[in-house]
């Protein structure tokens, strides 16, 4: 079994998709470990994404992911990391495969629905980054 973080952002709790995502996922074979609503802010937002501090579009990034509530999520599966990046599809929706998650629901490069790690040991980092090591204990 492997784990991945999501975050459904700012855009899809907007959009009230938050039911209709998870739906999503957890019909692609994901158990959900944690979940909680929460709001970044500028600086936690940037923290988060800090990788991306000097690329272009970073204070965007922080701005949009700084908007309203999000939900992170801890969601486990074997192989979840590559699978849950194939569910997603690609960060431009315009780019992304039929029946993805982003090709379904988002907008934009830029307010694409949901996060997904790119790695297991970003993904470990980022479920500390937001949920305590008793909040991640598995339920099933
Ligand atoms: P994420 O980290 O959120 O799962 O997205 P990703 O791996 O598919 O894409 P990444 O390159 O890591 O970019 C992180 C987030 O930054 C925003 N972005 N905007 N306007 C742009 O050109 C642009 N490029 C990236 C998106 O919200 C993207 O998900
Ligand atoms: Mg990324």
């Amino acid at each position: 079994m492997e784990r991945t973080l999501t975050i459904l952002k700012p855009d899809c709790v907007r959009k009230q998709v938050i039911g209709a995502v998870i739906d999503k996922m957890e019909k692609a074979g994901f158990r959900i470990v944690a979940m909680k609503k929460t709001r970044l802010t500028p600086e936690t937002a940037g923290e988060f994404y800090a990788v991306h501090r000097e690329r272009p579009f970073f204070g965007e990034l922080v701005e949009f992911m700084s908007s309203g509530p999000c939900v992170p999520m801890i969601l486990e599966k074997e192989n979840a990391v590559a699978d849950f990046r194939t569910l997603i599809g690609a960060t431009d929706p315009a780019e992304a495969a039929d029946g993805t998650i982003r090709k379904l629901f988002a907008d934009s490069k830029g307010e694409n629905i949901v996060h997904g790690s790119d790695s297991a040991e970003n993904a470990a980092a980022e479920a500390a980054f937001f949920f305590s090591t008793e909040e991640s204990v598995r339920v099933n």
